[in-house]
């Protein structure tokens, strides 16, 4: 088992990497300070892994809530029999929430937990693999609004991260590419040298080899810790991690949520981003035909859907939290393994891109 830590402060906390780490009620224990536990999942993660989590619990109370799955009901009806169990059940400030699940169960989860009597420890049980390298380190947690993905949510840090990789061999293999597509922009935005590496280990990733699993989680782990470390509230550095997201959240949003994976809508937002920065000068097509070519091995979409046209786009992409009075800040890259921070786009620039990436 590999230990990583996000160094916060008095809110720092271990992220668990490994092969059998359901089955070791120590770790639970170890985060868990009260006696009532409320476990959340969704119906898809309930008969694959409740019981084995439940397993771990003898000796709390232990309630569970198990929610409809998928992206369409990450929304704030849906966090409801949460608060309803923990109120039924009369779960007290010291309640401990385990959010059991996706990136989608932990953002929810994280988000009660942030919500409940303004604040319950929570630990992140990642079950997909962009959850394990991405969503559920960083404390990040909130839901969509139907005019804007992820809009409404809180910074809540969780107790402990737990990544058990062998979860991952139930999920299906469009979400390991989807996941995949969040390892990659790593690479991308601060690590040349990983994104060298997946570059020449991508298949063996698709494969599911279980060593490059875990280097690939590991590695991306490493980098989404260090930035949060930097800049835990997003006012500088940690915009990087939305390389691409602009584009994407507006694909998400604009197409009905579900209808695009979050990572196949980051992974085209991604090749628009690298479209825009050749355009400003700063990636060559090399570079662009290499980070397309990535995405591409990692059998994931790398064009706009074409129902959404650029008017449409831009209006989504107006609303962004890193907007600044209603401007458009993109995430661009300087060349590959280098981001810059969010700025203002030359709205000409972005036009042509909307208008030309993919739809030649
Ligand atoms: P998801 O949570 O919808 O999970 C994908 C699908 O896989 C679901 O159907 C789920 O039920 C199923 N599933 C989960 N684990 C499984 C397993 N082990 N075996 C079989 N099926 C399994 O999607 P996701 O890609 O994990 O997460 C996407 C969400 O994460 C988006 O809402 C996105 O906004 C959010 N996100 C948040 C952050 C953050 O920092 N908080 C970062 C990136 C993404
Ligand atoms: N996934 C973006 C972030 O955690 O900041």
């Amino acid at each position: 088992m590999k230990k990583l830590f996000v160094e916060l402060g008095d809110r720092s906390y271990p992220i668990y990497i490994g092969s059998g780490l359901l089955q070791k009620p120590e770790l639970f224990k170890k985060h868990i300070k009260s006696k009532q536990v409320l476990v959340v999942t969704n119906t898809t993660i309930a008969p694959l892994y409740l019981d084995t989590v439940l397993k771990n619990l003898s000796g709390y109370t232990v309630e569970h809530v198990i929610l409809p799955d998928g992206e369409q009901y990450k929304n704030l009806e849906s966090l409801l029999p949460i608060f309803d169990k923990l109120l039924a059940c009369k779960f007290s400030r010291n309640a401990t929430l385990i959010a059991l699940g996706g990136g989608v169960v932990g953002d929810m989860g994280g988000f009660a937990a942030a919500c409940y009597q303004r604040g319950i420890p929570f630990l992140q049980i990642p079950t997909t693999l962009l959850a394990q390298v991405d969503s559920s380190v960083g404390g990040k947690t909130g839901v969509n609004h139907p005019l804007g993905k992820n809009m409404i949510g809180a910074f809540y840090q969780p107790q402990c991260v737990i990544a058990d990789a062998d979860v991952l061999d139930t999920l299906a293999d469009r979400e390991l590419s989807a996941g995949l597509a969040e390892v990659i922009k790593y690479g991308l935005i601060r690590d040349y040298p990983f994104f060298e590496w997946l570059e020449n280990n991508i298949s063996l990733l698709l494969a599911r080899d279980k060593n490059a699993l875990a280097y690939a989680i590991e590695q991306s782990c490493l980098n989404k810790a260090t930035i949060v470390a930097e800049d835990e509230t997003e006012t500088g550095v940690r915009a990087t991690l939305n390389l691409g997201h602009t584009f994407g959240h507006a694909i998400e949003t604009g197409s009905g949520y579900g209808s695009y994976l979050h990572g196949e809508a980051v992974a085209i937002g991604t090749c628009q981003a690298a479209d825009l920065s050749r355009r400003k000068g700063w990636l060559t097509d090399d570079d662009v035909g290499r980070i397309t070519g990535l995405f591409i091995k990692a059998n994931l979409p790398v064009t706009p859907p074409a129902q959404l046209d650029p008017d449409k786009f831009l209006e989504l992409m107006s609303v962004d939290k890193k907007n600044v009075d209603g401007k458009i800040r993109l995430i661009l890259l300087n060349q590959i393994g280098k981001a810059t921070l969010p700025d203002y786009v030359d709205q000409d620039l972005l036009v042509l891109t909307l208008k030309s990436y993919g739809r030649e």
